[in-house]
């Protein structure tokens, strides 16, 4: 498909979707070009829909998608600027919509019963926010989250620099990967399963970048590209290349980062992590070159970057600065002060868990699994605890210590803040650098630090979606 079909097409979906309310405040499509902020309401409609991912030549998968589509329209503001969205739930069962990584005022965060109340069926919910930092962010719901994600309903939230770096162009790369069964529908038997969540999550067995098995990004030789890539499966880790580019990282989780040279230009993205690069087109006009996912015996290729047959846009590359101005993050951390908190994470397959307490009381695993579905613990208890893992004052630092001791690796996530590993000991060899979610390793102690100088009742949680419905789910509260 080509970028014009893709916009044809979206267009006929919007119309038919009776979307002309929209105007031009959502956008959609492969490129991250669009109108700025306008200040109105945006509508997202959590409902079914169609997408074809293989392509015109398959059958269209049934999806649910917000305002039907997958990934759902692209929000995009001004650092700083309000964003303004009804959330409307065209679904048979109750949703919210989460911020991944917005530093957030509290009511907006999308959880449900500590932040908010469900979105029933037919329900609506205004969500009104700024956003701090600018970057590149996500928005998922956080109910039932391992199956709605898994159907298609997730989208990007840009939020730009008022000072971006210079490029020719700027690109979403939202990588996922969605379990059809031999219909080539959505592999509905599987939600839920069990044994999924005692083990790695739900992996899927088609990759698409930006809802297409084959996406297609026009370039110019010598233009140069932000690409901003999230991983949006449930519990997949990605490691992915532009072959035969060089990969400037700029920013992760939408925090800027000294940029660096990605190692055989490989970048990889545990379950909802976002990556920006700076990519220069150095291959000569009418070059093909791949989007490849790696990990398998061969790699996969999830599009192409397709030059233009005509003349290279400029001979020598930019040689204009990469790096990103900071966000007004609270980067300085009071080890010497800080509240200590310990996570200690028990259970799954081949963990030896007993039991573990929900609402105060001990079960056994039998009783856990039949009577809650749940199969993991954070410090013995299952599932969100009534009680916080700790209570801070606005402002203190907290020194947080995850003991994985299981036989699986965790993608932890906290909401409302961005944290730093202690140390550089982290599996994807990004180290200490500001983030909202970190894999931590089978085995592995990895502690991490953060200010914690936003209001609220905040959750933290395996971003794999299976285990965090398996019980891999608690909170803590920021006191005013
Ligand atoms: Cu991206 Cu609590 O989630
Ligand atoms: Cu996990």
């Amino acid at each position: 498909m080509t970028d014009g079909k893709v916009s044809i097409e979206l267009s006929r979906r919007a119309l038919l979707g009776g979307l002309a309310s929209f105007g031009g405040s959502v956008f959609v499509g492969t490129s991250t070009r669009g109108l700025a902020d306008t200040g109105s309401v945006r509508h997202l409609i959590a409902r079914p829909g169609t997408a074809a991912l293989r392509g015109e030549g398959h059958k269209p998968v049934s999806i649910w998608g917000y305002n039907g589509m997958a990934p759902g329209p692209v929000l995009r503001l001004r650092q700083g600027d309000e964003l303004r969205v009804r959330l409307e739930n065209g679904l048979q069962q109750p949703t919210t919509l989460h911020w991944h990584g917005i530093r957030i005022a509290n009511a907006m965060d999308g959880v449900p019963h500590l932040t908010q109340e469900l979105v029933e069926p037919g329900q609506s919910f205004d969500y009104r926010f700024t956003c701090p930092d600018a970057g590149t962010f996500w928005y998922h719901p956080h109910k039932f989250s391992s199956e709605q994600v898994a159907r298609g309903l997730h989208g990007i939230l840009i939020v730009d620099e008022k000072d971006p770096p210079k490029v020719d162009q700027d690109r979403l790369l939202v990588i996922d990967d969605w379990r059809l069964d031999d219909n080539g529908q959505i592999h509905r038997a599987s939600f839920g399963s069990i044994g999924e969540r005692a083990h790695g999550g739900r992996f899927g067995n088609t990759f698409t970048c930006n809802g297409s098995t084959d996406h297609q990004v026009p370039v110019k030789a010598g233009e140069r590209v932000r690409f901003r890539f999230c991983n949006v499966a449930n519990a997949s880790s990605f490691a992915l290349r532009i072959a035969d580019h060089t990969a400037h990282v700029i920013a992760i989780d939408g925090q800027p980062v000294t940029p660096f040279e990605a190692h055989d230009g490989v970048v990889l993205l545990s379950p909802g992590q976002r990556l920006d690069v700076i990519v220069d087109m150095t291959r000569h006009p009418g070059s093909v070159s791949s989007i490849q996912l790696l990990g398998f015996e061969q790699p996969v290729a999830l599009g192409r970057l397709v030059y233009a047959k005509d003349g290279p846009v400029r001979t020598d590359p930019l040689d204009t600065p990469i790096e990103l101005p900071s966000n007004p993050l609270a980067t300085r951390l009071d080890l010497a002060n800080a509240v200590d908190a310990t996570l200690t994470m028990e259970g799954g397959a081949m963990g030896g868990m007993r039991g573990a307490k929900v609402d105060g009381v001990f079960l056994d695993m039998r009783r856990l699994v039949q009577q809650h579905g749940y199969v993991w613990s954070f410090n013995g208890t299952a599932g969100m605890p009534d009680e916080p893992l700790v209570r801070v004052k606005r402002g203190q630092t907290v020194r947080l210590r995850m003991n994985n001791n299981t036989s699986w690796p965790h993608a932890m996530h906290i909401h409302g803040h961005h944290f730093k590993a202690i140390g550089d000991n982290t599996g994807d060899g990004y180290g200490s650098v500001w983030r909202d979610t970190i894999v931590v390793r089978r085995g592995q102690d990895l502690t991490v630090a953060f200010v914690a100088d936003n209001p609220g009742k905040w959750m933290l949680h395996c971003h794999m979606l299976e285990h965090q419905e398996g019980g891999m789910a608690t909170w803590f509260e920021v006191q005013a």
